[in-house]
Order: structure tokens, then C-alpha cells, then sequence
């Protein structure tokens, strides 16, 4: 089992600032790991929240159930939240952070990532492919 988990905002995806995160919706983005995962033979669960402490509960949950990977694409929360880091120290599961966008291209806030500091592996910069990159790199470890 792999969690992808997904932050703040990412529920508008496909109007959301459509010129950045391109127009496909988070729909789209769970059918196409579906059918990604289907061929890899694995089984995804894709969730989203606009709540940090849900998103943490999340990581635990990954945890205990004993998921593969976590690929978390944690928003806005990626540079803010120490909370989200130490959760990532907690688990045993290894969480590879996505993006659609490149932060390191964008503005200087966006370019120090709390995720990152814990994360085995980061795809950024890909739009909807990036979680297509990582689902692959998860069912490699
Ligand atoms: C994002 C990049 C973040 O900087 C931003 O806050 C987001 C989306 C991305 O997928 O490109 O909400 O994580």
C-alpha cells in the first residue's frame, strides 16, 4: 500500500493558478496513479486536506497500517511546518515529497522545504508527471 498525500489547496487543482499547476484536477491525478499503480501491481490510497494535524494523523496512519511509501505533495505546509518534519522523522516509512511545480524555480520562501529535510526523495517540477515519477521510484525501494 502507498498513501499519497496531498495538502492545502491541492482540492482546486485545475483552477488553481492553472498557468503554475497546470489544468488537470486531483481527480485526474488519482486516476492516472491508478492506473499506474494497477500495472506496478500496487495499491494506492489518495487523500487530500486543507489541515496540517489531519496531514500528520495521515503520516501516523501510513505508519501503523505499514504503507510502503508516502508520497506526500504537502503544499504550502512543505516550507512552514517543523510539525510535518517531525512526522516524517517519526515513521519508518519512507515519504518521497512531490511537486508539480519547481519551488527552487519560484520565489525564495518556496525554496527551503521542511519535507525535503526528511524525505528519501523529492520530483518537482514535472506538473502531474512528478507523482507519476514517484510513484515508480516508490515501487523501486
Ligand atoms: C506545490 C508547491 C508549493 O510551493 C505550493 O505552496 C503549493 C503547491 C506544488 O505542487 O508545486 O501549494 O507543492
Amino acid at each position: 500500500m502507498i498513501y499519497v498525500l496531498n495538502g492545502p489547496s491541492l482540492n482546486l487543482l485545475g483552477t488553481r493558478e492553472p498557468e503554475i499547476y497546470g489544468h488537470q484536477t486531483l481527480e485526474d491525478i488519482t486516476v492516472m496513479l491508478t492506473s499506474q499503480a494497477e500495472r506496478l501491481g500496487l495499491s494506492i490510497e489518495v487523500r487530500q486536506s486543507n489541515h496540517e494535524g489531519q496531514l500528520i494523523d495521515w503520516l501516523h496512519e501510513a505508519n501503523a497500517v505499514g504503507a510502503k511509501a508516502v508520497l506526500l505533495n504537502a503544499a504550502g505546509y512543505t516550507h512552514t511546518s517543523v510539525a510535518m518534519l517531525d512526522a516524517i522523522k517519526s515513521i519508518q516509512v519512507p515519504v518521497i515529497e512531490v511537486h508539480l511545480s519547481d519551488p527552487q524555480k519560484r520565489e525564495e520562501f518556496r525554496h527551503h522545504s521542511y519535507v525535503g529535510m526528511a524525505a528519501v526523495a523529492c520530483f518537482a517540477g514535472h506538473g502531474a508527471k512528478s507523482y507519476l515519477l514517484a510513484l515508480d521510484a516508490a515501487a523501486k525501494l
